[in-house]
């Protein structure tokens, strides 16, 4: 929804021209009415094709957490896909089946008890599917507070500052009070104890971030779940987990075999993931899951024709493309378990050189190391005055990089970091020619008596690190 005005760039009064030398006419078009006539396709397509130019280039995009690249198969099957909704299931029942076979697949991968049992559906994102899992939350509790014959109407949900701003929407949106855990010292996650800290009757659960948005870090699930069995035991007080595994739940798996933080621990009730991240599949797709049929309350489902029979849907939206669905699927088939097991180490054997050949300059010191998520985010060293996070993010743009700067929340405020997000496709050259260009930029910042930029001048492309305050930067 463009919530911009079209007289705030200055530009809403002069229409789009077109060179006359390689145009038809129209040679003018507005830029923000609906053009009164036609024009020829080709002139068309090379208006928006030009305009697009000045978009940033996708693979040097170290921001973002979503895919860049997929192989030619993978948009040739998304291309024959692109007129496919989703949601007739009964006119395309084998897109519903590959999706069916997606959720039981990821079902096993997270280790749910009874994969049969497992529910789960696809979504745009980790956002929608966030929204669900909330929901899905919000619901089991209110049944149980009203079956107890007490109060449903203050629920709230415990997570750490560090929550993606989808969780932010979430509880603004479906009225829930959000209890952020602030950071404190070097903690920039949540923590058991300051989660239980939180928690009371009207806490309709606890989100752990599985891969945090702010620095990569991966939640001690399994620890928090401990401590909200003890909860349990101590006040009576039944408190589920949802792990938003946006990136981590589609990394953990491949490589922390050992680490329990998915259906295995029987607290967690729901796990979100973006099939777009590191499922490795272009924008959008998500996937949502709830351990079985308990966790999810049967009055939020919805059902379709589906072959002349009946489909059960869960979803905030009504159509929606297939195409992200099939490709995977198709990644899955492609890969397979060992294929996306390497995929990913790569991914992190290039995050944690880069981290460490970043720790080695002396202008830098690391938050993190890309050891958990392919993430990492570092700092400018203690004592150096002449040149801020911001200026770097800036100076690493004059190259084509995307690099982003951004402050942490409330606590932690002081705290600047850069992050970098790497993807499928960001290799050990790219990343070799990345520190080439941050180490050639260096004696130049250096040369600077103050800092010429700071969080103002950042725009907004935190990918979701936001900061828990409407309208700042970094709040998408
Ligand atoms: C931890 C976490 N949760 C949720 C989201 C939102 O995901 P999506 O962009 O798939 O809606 C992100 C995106 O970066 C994230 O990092």
């Amino acid at each position: 929804m463009p919530l911009k005005r079209p007289h705030e760039d200055g530009r809403g009064s002069r229409d789009v021209e077109l060179n006359p030398v390689f145009s038809r006419e129209p040679v003018t078009v507005p830029r923000y009415a609906l053009p009164e006539g036609e024009m020829g396709a080709d002139v068309a397509y090379q208006l928006v094709h030009d305009e697009l130019m000045l978009d940033g280039n996708a693979r040097l995009n170290l921001a973002t957490f979503v895919s860049t690249w997929a192989e030619p198969q993978a948009q040739r099957l998304m291309t024959e896909c692109a007129d496919k909704n989703m949601i007739d299931k009964d006119e395309y029942p084998q897109t519903a089946e590959l999706e069916t076979r997606c959720v039981h697949m990821l079902a096993r991968l997270w280790h749910a008890e009874d994969p049969r049992e497992a529910v789960g559906c696809s979504t745009t994102g980790s956002s929608e599917a966030a929204m669900l899992g909330g929901l899905a939350l919000k619901r089991r509790w209110q049944h149980r507070r009203r079956a107890e014959g007490r109060p449903a109407d203050r629920p709230n949900l415990v997570m750490g500052v560090n929550v993606q701003v989808c969780w932010e929407k979430f509880a603004d949106y479906f009225e829930v009070e959000p209890r952020y855990v602030p950071m404190e010292g070097n903690r920039y996650h949540l923590s058991p104890e300051t989660a239980v800290a939180l928690c009371d009757e009207n806490t309709i659960g606890v989100v752990a971030v599985l891969g945090s948005t702010f620095d990569g870090s991966y939640e001690p699930v399994a620890a928090i779940a401990a401590a909200l069995d003890d909860l349990r035991d101590r006040t009576g007080i039944d408190v589920p987990i949802h792990v938003d595994g946006a990136s981590g739940a589609m990394i953990a798996p491949f490589l922390d075999q050992e680490l329990e933080w998915d259906f295995r621990i029987p607290r967690v009730a729901s796990i979100n993931t973006s099939g777009h991240k590191y499922g490795l599949v272009m924008p959008g797709v998500g996937w949502a899951l709830w351990r079985d049929t308990d966790a999810l309350p049967g009055d939020l489902v919805f059902h379709v024709n589906y072959l002349g029979g009946d489909m059960p849907t869960f979803a905030l939206n009504f159509s929606r493309p297939g195409a992200q669905v099939i490709a995977q699927y198709y990644n899955f088939l492609r890969l397979g378990f060992d294929g996306y097991r390497r995929v990913q180490q790569t991914c992190r054997d290039v995050a944690v050189r880069l981290a460490a050949q970043i720790a080695k300059l002396d202008e830098f010191e690391l938050v993190t190391d890309g050891s958990e998520i392919p993430v990492f985010a570092f700092k400018v060293r203690a004592g150096i005055e002449g040149f801020s996070v911001f200026d770097v993010s800036a100076a690493l743009r004059e190259r084509g990089w995307l690099v982003p700067a951004y402050t942490f929340p409330a606590n932690r405020a002081d705290l600047a970091v850069l992050r970098i997000v790497v993807r499928n496709g960001f290799s050990h050259d790219l990343a070799d020619l990345l520190l080439e260009d941050l180490t050639r930029l260096l004696p130049r910042l250096r040369k600077q008596s103050r800092p010429h930029r700071d969080a103002d001048d950042a725009g907004g492309f935190a990918h979701g690190a936001g900061t828990k305050e409407p309208q700042r930067s970094g709040r998408h």
